[in-house]
Order: structure tokens, then C-alpha cells, then sequence
């Protein structure tokens, strides 16, 4: 499905036109998936000549984790590390998965009851630097995306106030709501592209 949406060409672009993209970053992937994030940031970076200094990310499950291993291998990427984690739990964490520059999450906290997305958020901006960045992509709440998300992925829509809301009440001062840029705009259709810091 991401392949069809053209999602991680998306992603890579976005990242490619980032203002807080810079070499040597330590980067965390919170419900990496099979790694669509991970691997547009490396594209992008790649792109300016740059490398993270070191990526690790987590998923719930492993399955996943395991795909994405091979990913990795048929790219040549090395310097991932990968755990099972939960969002919600992120004291199961190795204890040196700690001072992030940046940590990216897409397509994840939507799947988490409402009421438990400002911890997760917290928890998130309690492992970033203090000047570290955030950047979430998260479904959209519209009509249109209720057939897809709410019924069919069984995940969760948001609106930009209840977001706005969120991501304050977890401590993040500065919050601004980003875009897909063309020729990926339709992506916008999907989700928000938060990017918030402490
Ligand atoms: C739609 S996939 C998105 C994966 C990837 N980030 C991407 O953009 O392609 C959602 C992922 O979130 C993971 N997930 C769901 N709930 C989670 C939780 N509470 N903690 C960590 N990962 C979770 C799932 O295992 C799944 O891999």
C-alpha cells in the first residue's frame, strides 16, 4: 500500500527539504515498521552527502523488525539498531537509547487509544536533546479517511487542534504543522506532518 502512495519517495523528499536536517545526527524511529522512515532519511542524507551517525528504532512487532532487518541488508545500510518496544513502555528501552537529535514517527501513535497520546508524546520528547526535533506523521481526521484508517486499519484520525492540543500538553513549546512537498502534495490528503521541539 505505502509502495502504491508513492509513501516513502514522499517521505524522502520531505526530508530532503528539511531545515533541521544536518550530518551527524542521532536519529530514533519510533514504530519503524519495516523502516519506510528510516530509509527516506537515509536518501535524503545521502542526497546532501551527509550519513546519521547512528539510527536505532523500535517496533511492537517483531515481525516487522525482521523485514525491515532484511531491508537494511539489501541496502547496505549499516549502524541500525532495532528492538521490540511499545510506545507506551519506553522505560524497556536499552538505557543508552537516550539524547536523540531527532526522532521521527509516522503512521504509529494513530494507533493508540486517544487519551494515551500526550504520554506517548512525553515520553518521546523525554528522550530528544533539548534542542532536538520531532517530527510525526499521523492520519488525518476527514470523511474521506474514515473508510481507509478508521475502519480498515482500525487506527485513529486527528484534527489539527486536538494535535496542537496534545503535543502542548506533553511539553513541546514549539509546534508547527509541516506539508508534503510536490509532486507528493497528495500525501496531505493523508496525514499532518508535525514537527515540534521541547
Ligand atoms: C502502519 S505501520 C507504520 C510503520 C512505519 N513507521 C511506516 O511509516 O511505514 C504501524 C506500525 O506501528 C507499530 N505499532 C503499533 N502500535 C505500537 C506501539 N504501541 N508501540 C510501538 N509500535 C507500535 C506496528 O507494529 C506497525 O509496525
Amino acid at each position: 500500500m505505502i509502495g502504491l502512495l508513492r509513501y516513502p519517495q514522499g517521505l524522502a523528499r520531505f526530508f530532503a527539504h528539511a531545515a533541521f536536517l544536518r550530518p551527524d545526527l542521532k536519529v530514533l524511529d519510533a514504530g519503524c515498521g519495516t523502516g519506510a522512515v528510516t530509509l527516506a532519511l537515509h536518501t535524503a542524507l545521502a542526497g546532501r552527502g551527509w550519513q546519521p551517525t547512528h539510527v536505532d528504532a523500535f517496533d511492537l512487532t517483531p515481525s516487522m523488525l525482521s523485514r525491515f532487518r532484511h531491508a537494511l541488508h539489501r541496502a547496505a545500510i549499516a549502524g541500525v539498531e532495532l528492538a521490540v518496544a511499545d510506545v507506551r513502555h519506553l522505560d524497556t528501552l536499552p538505557v543508552a537509547w537516550q539524547d536523540y537529535d531527532l526522532i521521527v514517527s509516522s503512521a504509529m501513535l494513530e494507533y493508540l487509544p486517544k487519551a494515551a497520546l500526550p504520554a506517548a508524546l512525553q515520553g518521546l520528547r523525554q528522550r530528544l536533546r533539548p534542542d532536538g526535533t520531532l517530527v510525526v506523521f499521523i492520519s488525518r481526521r476527514s470523511a474521506f479517511m474514515v473508510p481507509f484508517i478508521t475502519k480498515w486499519w482500525h487506527a485513529r484520525l486527528y484534527g489539527k487542534t486536538e494535535l496542537r492540543a496534545a503535543f502542548q500538553q506533553a511539553g513541546y513549546r514549539n509546534v508547527a504543522f509541516e506539508r508534503f512537498p510536490f509532486p507528493y502534495s497528495y500525501l496531505n490528503v493523508w496525514g499532518h506532518v508535525v514537527v515540534a521541539r521541547p
